[in-house]
């Protein structure tokens, strides 16, 4: 008799299976209730349907902090009790390429989890069905594509969220001077900095932050734009509301702008070189080697001020010939009352100064 019931369940479900998925990017299976308890053996087939859903399948986070991807399932019609459900998440890069590694599983409250993300990794559980997971510390390599797989006996169904790590941009103008660079050359110039030109979500969602910069730069797709949070005079006038202020499309080639970079994360470590005397740009460079590192490059010190909380009340060299410092706590003689990072401009290389290196952390 079991093994008859099983049979059927097998053979029901490859067959209305393949029916409903036709019709549904859910997926049917057939729950077997035997009878009505008048003992001859009766068999109802009851249609139910599992549901996975994400409200969110981007998740930006930042590193260092927690992130919660979130999945919940639900049976429907809904059940009266519970069924045994399998958690299973994996971690693909964002690219889409390469195996799919595994992450967790979960049954019922025993879970486990691999790799990497070994004791970093926990589910949610707020609420029945909340299979959503908790990522806690995120590391630099965490963002990719992350697919919740939920499975009851034979069956099972997923949904896919993607984990970008929040970054940050910064305003960018040519050591010759502002707007002297075309689309070109601002991109390329942020890529010098190890970033890359904004995008114009990347700019709006800085400028909601608080980015308030009244020279336009090169975004991405070729318009030139800034964000303005107090309107001013010397800033397109008081008439305008805040926001992000667009001169549109420009000629890429012809029309000259600053640029808008954006870093998302880095692999290794931005600090101030302890050094006895203050040096010139040369020495800079020097003494940062010398440390088994090499100068910072300006991405890299903002992506320091705004991930690792990097402050230092020091102005130093970085490797573009500019001489800036990271400031996360406002304080008296450490420039304005906003966090952010100063800059100095590009002085002339002999004048002496702090320096910033980087050093590559694996
Ligand atoms: C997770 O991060 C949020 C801020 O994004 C913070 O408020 C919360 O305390 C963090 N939770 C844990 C467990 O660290
Ligand atoms: C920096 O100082 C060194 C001497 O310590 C000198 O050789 C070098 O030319 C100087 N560099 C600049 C850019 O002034």
């Amino acid at each position: 008799m079991w093994i008859l019931r099983h049979l059927l369940v097998l053979l029901m479900h490859l067959f209305l299976g393949s029916l409903a998925q036709k019709f549904s990017n859910g997926y049917y299976y057939q729950d077997i209730v035997n009878g009505n308890g008048n003992g001859n053996g009766e068999i109802y087939f009851h249609k139910i349907r599992l549901h996975v859903e994400s409200p969110e399948t981007l998740v930006s986070g930042v590193q260092g902090s927690n992130a919660t991807l979130p999945c919940h399932y639900r049976y429907e019609p809904a059940l009266s009790a519970p069924r045994r459900t399998r958690v299973k998440w994996f971690w693909q890069p964002v690219s889409g390429e390469g195996q799919e590694r595994d992450v967790m599983v979960a049954i019922g409250t025993r879970h486990r989890s691999y790799g990497d993300f070994k004791g970093r990794v926990r589910l949610h559980r707020s609420a029945p069905g909340d299979a959503s997971l908790v990522i806690n510390p995120l590391q630099s390599d965490d963002t990719g594509r992350y697919r919740c797989e939920i499975i009851d006996g034979l069956e099972d169904e997923s949904v896919t969220v993607q984990l970008n790590f929040r970054g940050v941009v910064f305003p960018y103008h040519s050591s010759r001077g502002r707007y002297l660079m075309n689309f070109h050359e601002a991109k390329e110039a942020c890529e010098k900095q190890d970033a890359h030109l904004a995008t114009f979500e990347q700019l709006y969602a800085s400028w909601e932050e608080g980015l308030d910069w009244c020279n336009a730069g090169w975004l991405m797709d070729g318009t030139a734009q800034y964000p303005v949070v107090v309107p001013r005079e010397a800033c397109g006038g008081t008439e305008l509301a805040p926001g992000v202020r667009s001169y549109g499309v420009r000629d890429k080639s012809l029309d000259r702008f600053d640029a808008f970079c954006f870093i998302s994360t880095i692999r290794g470590e931005v600090y101030f070189l302890q050094h006895h005397i203050k040096l010139n740009f040369t020495e800079a460079v020097e003494a940062c080697q010398s440390d088994g590192a090499r100068i910072a490059k300006v991405g890299q010190l903002y992506a320091a001020w705004r991930f690792v909380g990097l402050d230092q009340c020091d102005a130093g060299w970085l490797a573009d010939g500019s001489v800036r410092y990271p400031i996360t706590q406002p304080r008296m003689n450490c420039g304005t009352s906003e966090p952010g990072v100063r800059s100095l401009g590009f002085p002339p290389k002999h004048l002496k100064h702090g320096v910033y290196c980087y050093k590559v952390r694996w």
